[in-house]
């Protein structure tokens, strides 16, 4: 499909997101030669740039952040010619008028042709304004041109604020017209579990309640919140990470085959496992659902901040920087199996992945093989970093007698020579384009994660004193964790050891 000319307006140009991923990931499209013949992109913030001082903060970025950061000056300079800005402020439907002249400039003098899409990565609380002050210019009207309208996560705070925003947006825009934004449904290895589960005939008929022991989903990241502290405070591993990203993952991995790879076929198919996913009762909260906050330790002998310490937090914060939680899908694939998900920051290392423990043989031939412990295979989707696929699996040692090892059979995407990999804000700005949004969360979908997690972030609101437990900067989060999983000698899948102790 051919990428129709286009105006890129990006709300909140100043800020990071698009200094560090829009930018360069538009820059790794050109050099893809993925964008269209006659396109623009459009800053929009307060700040008061120029155009020239914009382009070259953009060069900066692209120098440090593009996958293609070391191209020859001329093509990121011609690149950047694409690049412009306009500062007004975005709060003040007045000022709106000078974005309509501009665009129009753009239609006469770069051939856009009154294609617009926009990208909202400005504070949440202008996420219902910008689009309404856009529709009051008439810029939501399609008749047959592009318009639409790209929302970064956090969509919402809540329930009560997503369905707002949600309204708000469908007062004056189409179902259609609204991408709201994941990246990790960007991740090449995210897109690939489409692929793995529904090309591959052997996967299928072990995906379910028959084989399938239970499922690990962990998205750990070993650095703390940085300098974001301000925002974290007030949203917290649950908000920040689980019900978006991890609920994403939790989706495909659990959804039905879609009839065909469509937008709306396979939405339909996630929205089922949001609405199958079993209501979490106040003692299902109380014994299933561990949170936790780092504290300051040192990691590799270097001394690490506890949350608490960190610039923007309240001293006194009881905000999770660790969520493990342990529920059900009710439906007939997936009755009785648990779903372990789990996420933290300041763990001992980044990894996100999915782990696929498979029931163990009815009955173990080989006892006496202390080595081998025979708990089921294991299949491990590895989204990140080294993103593979690692099924486990039992072998028997040469020599004399029944000696089992559990051996395994590893695919890293590193393999694939040649093989450019796109980064995730690339492929999703790309899809916006071109007006593809299988890899964005549709409104419904959204509601029906939230609805979900709400029933959590209200039990620890109004019980202040529900646990919350320290765990050292390094380590994998709160002890009991452990205790969640359920079965025999079975615990999380701990890709490295914790970090937090001198030395090591
Ligand atoms: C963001 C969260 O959405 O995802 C961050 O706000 C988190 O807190 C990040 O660090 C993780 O993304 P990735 O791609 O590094 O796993």
């Amino acid at each position: 499909k051919k990428i129709k000319d286009q105006v890129l307006v990006i709300f909140g140009a100043s800020g990071d997101l698009t200094y560090r991923k829009l930018v360069p990931a538009l820059f790794d499209l050109y050099k893809q030669k993925s964008l269209p013949d006659n396109f623009v992109v459009l800053g929009v913030a307060r700040s008061s740039f120029t155009d020239e001082s914009f382009k070259e903060k953009m060069i900066d970025g692209i120098r440090q952040f593009s996958i293609s950061k070391d191209a020859p000056e001329k093509e990121v300079n011609t690149f950047a010619e694409k690049l412009f800005y306009l500062s007004i402020n975005t709060d003040d439907g007045t000022e709106y008028s000078k974005l309509t002249s501009r665009l129009n400039e753009f239609d006469s003098e770069k051939g856009t042709d009154g294609n617009y899409l926009f990208y909202l990565s400005t504070p949440p609380n202008l996420y219902p304004l910008i689009p309404k002050f856009l529709a009051q210019e008439g810029l939501n009207e399609s008749k047959g041109k592009i318009r639409r309208i790209v929302i970064e996560k956090p969509f919402g705070t809540d329930l009560k604020s997503a369905v707002e925003l949600n309204k708000s947006l469908l007062n004056d825009y189409e179902e259609h017209q609204i991408y709201r934004m994941d990246h990790y449904l960007g991740k090449e290895t995210v897109q690939n579990l489409l692929v793995t589960r529904f090309s591959n005939s052997i996967y299928e008929p072990l995906w379910n309640r028959n084989y399938i022991h239970h499922v690990e989903i962990t998205a750990a990241e070993s650095i703390g919140v940085e300098n974001r502290g301000g925002y974290y405070d007030h949203s917290g591993a649950m908000r920040d990470m689980i019900q978006n990203h991890l609920f994403q993952l939790l989706a495909l991995v659990a959804m039905e085959p879609p009839t065909v790879i469509e937008s709306d076929a396979i939405r339909n198919e996630k929205l089922k496992v949001f609405q199958a996913l079993r209501p979490l009762s106040h003692v299902d909260i109380q014994n299933n659902v561990i949170r936790g906050q780092y504290t300051a330790a040192n990691v590799k002998r270097v001394p690490q901040k506890g949350y608490r310490e960190e610039k923007g937090v309240d001293p006194n914060s009881r905000t999770e920087t660790y969520v493990a939680m342990k529920m059900f899908i009710d439906n007939w694939r997936w009755g009785g199996v648990p779903f372990y998900v789990r996420t933290g920051k300041h763990l001992p290392t980044r990894v996100s992945e999915i782990v696929i423990h498979f029931k163990p043989t009815p009955l173990n031939l080989f006892v006496d093989n202390k080595e081998y412990c025979s708990d089921g295979n294991v299949l491990v989707i590895r989204i990140h970093p080294d993103e593979g696929i690692l099924l486990k699996t039992g072998m028997k040692v040469p020599g004399n007698g029944y000696k089992v090892k559990e051996v395994n059979m590893d695919f890293h995407y590193s393999q694939l020579q040649d093989t450019y990999v796109p980064g995730a804000y690339e492929r999703l700005l790309l899809d916006a384009m071109l007006g593809d949004s299988t890899l964005y969360t549709r409104g419904d979908a959204l509601e029906f994660a939230w609805k979900f997690v709400q029933p959590i972030l209200d039990y620890w609101e109004t019980n202040p004193n529900a646990p919350l437990y320290g765990y050292p900067c390094g380590s994998w989060g709160p002890e009991c964790a452990d205790g969640l999983i359920e079965g025999e000698n079975m615990t999380w899948r701990y890709p490295c050891k914790n970090l937090s102790d001198d030395g090591i």
